[in-house]
């Protein structure tokens, strides 16, 4: 099985669709302060993790915290869908004006494994469009990654990969 080992300073980028597993896997991996996510920051913002009406803002707070971090040489992991190439530019840009390594970690659940996690979770009730296009928009940018600036690109493409993985740090 697959094995993953980051710089111990880095940009982690998680890149999945809703339900693909990014919080868990964000939770199973890395300690709870080097996580940074759009939804805990929408929570912030606005009391509401799902308010999407919070998205500006909650990503103003998310680049805001990741810039502090990363001056701080603080290994940061962001837990948003980040599927777009739009999504990810300024990260990878915030990851270069401090010289951190941009580390890509795309889990790719398959869409009816979302949709089912999805379909037992209250706070994510939209349409199967929405996977839908999340997963075509993170399947038409995967071979650009590299392009974008990650140094790292790291795909797992099943559940069973996404379980058996390990994450490291380099010293
Ligand atoms: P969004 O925040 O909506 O973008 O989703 P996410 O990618 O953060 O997914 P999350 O980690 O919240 O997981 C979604 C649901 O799937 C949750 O109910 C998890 O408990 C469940 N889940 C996540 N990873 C696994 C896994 O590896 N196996 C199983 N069986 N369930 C999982
Ligand atoms: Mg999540």
């Amino acid at each position: 099985s697959a094995a993953i080992t980051v710089p111990d300073f880095a940009l982690v980028v998680l890149i999945g669709a809703s339900g693909a597993g990014k919080s868990t896997f964000a939770r199973r991996h890395f300690r709870p302060t080097e996580i940074v996510s759009s939804d805990a920051c929408r929570g912030i913002v606005a009391d509401d993790e799902t308010d999407q009406g919070a998205t500006p803002d909650a990503f103003a707070l998310l680049n805001a915290i990741l810039d502090l971090r990363l001056k701080n040489r603080r290994l940061t992991v962001v837990d948003a869908t980040n599927v777009r190439p739009d999504d990810r530019r300024k990260l990878v840009e915030v990851a270069r004006r401090w010289h951190a390594l941009s580390v890509a970690i795309v889990l790719d659940s398959g869409e009816d494994v979302c949709r089912a996690r999805n379909a037992a979770r209250p706070d994510r009730v939209f349409g199967p469009h929405v996977i839908r296009n999340q997963m075509a928009s993170l399947r038409r940018g995967l071979r650009g990654l590299p392009r974008e600036g990650f140094r790292q690109v790291h795909a797992l493409r099943s559940e069973a990969e996404i379980a058996a993985v390990t994450v490291s740090r380099q010293r």
